[in-house]
């Protein structure tokens, strides 16, 4: 299972004082050392931490792995995504009073939109996943737009607890099944913890996870390296048992 590091809250921590520092891709390069499967940013509409010169820099440097640029579906998106030359974006939708991404994106009531939005950017080569929330109704949509994968939101698992925390991991557990049936990669995101990331990192089908916010959050105790090594090690430690 591999695990992308997602590194905007770096930058969240830098334009809470409009300076240099902590630089994202310093932190880019800590991942990518440090065991990081691939480095996921999330370029917002307002800019409220990855900038546009950070996801420049980030692609001149990061040469090891994957970048994967999380974005709405936007045509000022997709020209940046295009220009870049990310390896892969994942698709989320955007509100700009919303503190974190809230809910999957809505393939299925923006079908047509989002069938042509995938089409130019697979012919620039890139990769598409679409961030959904783990419904066979999505999962059916993000398939007849031509994405590669899909990545199931995990948030409502994140925060359930009791009897909907089961429910929810059962809602993974069958989503990730059906997607991966229709010849979709899985992955998976959103709230992951060290905490609650093993049930979600032992079911089979799903072969990433990207995380931020805990990782980030414990790299001020902990270090980047470490924060990142102690994920992995709980992930792959999961995968095996
Ligand atoms: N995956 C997607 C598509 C996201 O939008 C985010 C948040 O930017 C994440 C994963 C990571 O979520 P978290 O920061 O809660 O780990």
């Amino acid at each position: 299972m591999k695990l992308g590091v997602n590194i905007d809250h770096i930058a969240t921590l830098r334009q809470a004082r409009r300076t240099f520092e902590p630089d994202p891709v310093k932190g880019a390069l800590i991942a990518q050392e440090s065991g990081a499967d691939q480095i996921t940013l999330h370029l917002r509409e307002d800019r409220r931490h990855i900038q546009d010169e950070d996801l420049v820099r980030i692609k001149a440097i990061i040469t090891k792995v994957p970048i994967n640029l999380e974005m709405a579906p936007t045509e000022e998106m997709k020209n940046i995504a295009i220009d870049v030359k990310v390896n892969r974006v994942t698709l989320v939708p955007e509100k700009r009073e919303e503190i974190t991404t809230e809910g999957g994106l809505d393939v299925v009531s923006n079908l047509d939109y989002l069938k042509k939005f995938v089409k130019e950017i697979k012919e620039n080569g890139i990769k598409v996943a679409m961030f959904i929330d783990p419904e066979f109704s999505q999962i059916d949509a993000s398939f007849e737009t031509g994405a590669d994968a899909v990545e199931l939101h995990t948030g409502e698992y994140a925060n359930a607890t009791g009897r909907k925390l089961a429910e929810e991991l059962e809602r993974l557990k069958k989503a990730a099944k059906y997607a991966k049936d229709k010849g979709l990669k899985v992955f998976a995101g959103h709230g992951l913890t060290y905490d609650n990331v093993k049930p979600v990192a032992q079911i089979p089908e799903i072969e990433e996870l990207n995380i931020g916010h805990s990782i980030i959050a414990n790299s001020i105790f902990l270090g980047l390296d470490k924060a990142i090594e102690r994920m992995k090690r709980l992930i792959l430690e999961a995968r095996v048992e």
